[in-house]
């Protein structure tokens, strides 16, 4: 998969004065159903996720609370995101490359998944993932 293929979602965002309410439905707003939702929080300044890709997995990142950087790389080409904002998704499609870095204090970072957890999607070292995206 390129890069290109990547992109942040802007989800929909219900304005009220008693606070604001955003809402993601599979298959509508983001291209595929969710089968699994995960989420990082208590992040440590300095830390860094990620390092690793999926074969088959797409997945969107939404920065609930706080903000962190992305970086996605697909073998040829590397962007880095920053997300701040609890009504947009970056969308990461199978055999990307993905980093996250920059955590500020209290952040939550969701991530919504189209397959239930499985270990052998994982590409967990980057020489086996450019080795793949050649192979292709
Ligand atoms: P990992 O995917 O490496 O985290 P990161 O978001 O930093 O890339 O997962 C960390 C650990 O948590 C690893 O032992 C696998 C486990 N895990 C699950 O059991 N279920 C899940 O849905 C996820 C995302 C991870």
């Amino acid at each position: 998969m390129t890069l290109a293929l990547c992109r942040v979602i802007d989800l929909p965002k219900i304005s009220d004065p008693r606070g604001n309410l955003t809402f993601i439905e599979g298959g509508r707003q983001i291209p595929f159903d969710i089968q699994r939702v995960y989420y990082l929080y208590d992040v440590p300044g300095g830390a860094e996720r990620g390092g690793h890709a999926h074969k088959g997995l797409t997945q969107l990142i939404v920065a609930m609370s706080g903000s962190f950087d992305v970086v996605l790389d697909d073998g040829g080409r590397r962007q880095r995101f920053h997300l701040n904002r609890s009504y947009q998704g970056l969308l990461v499609c199978p055999m990307i490359w993905r980093e996250l870095d920059n955590f500020s204090s209290g952040s939550v970072c969701m991530v919504l998944a189209s397959n239930l957890y499985d270990e052998e999607d994982y590409y967990r070292n980057y020489d086996d993932f450019m080795h793949a995206v050649k192979q292709r």
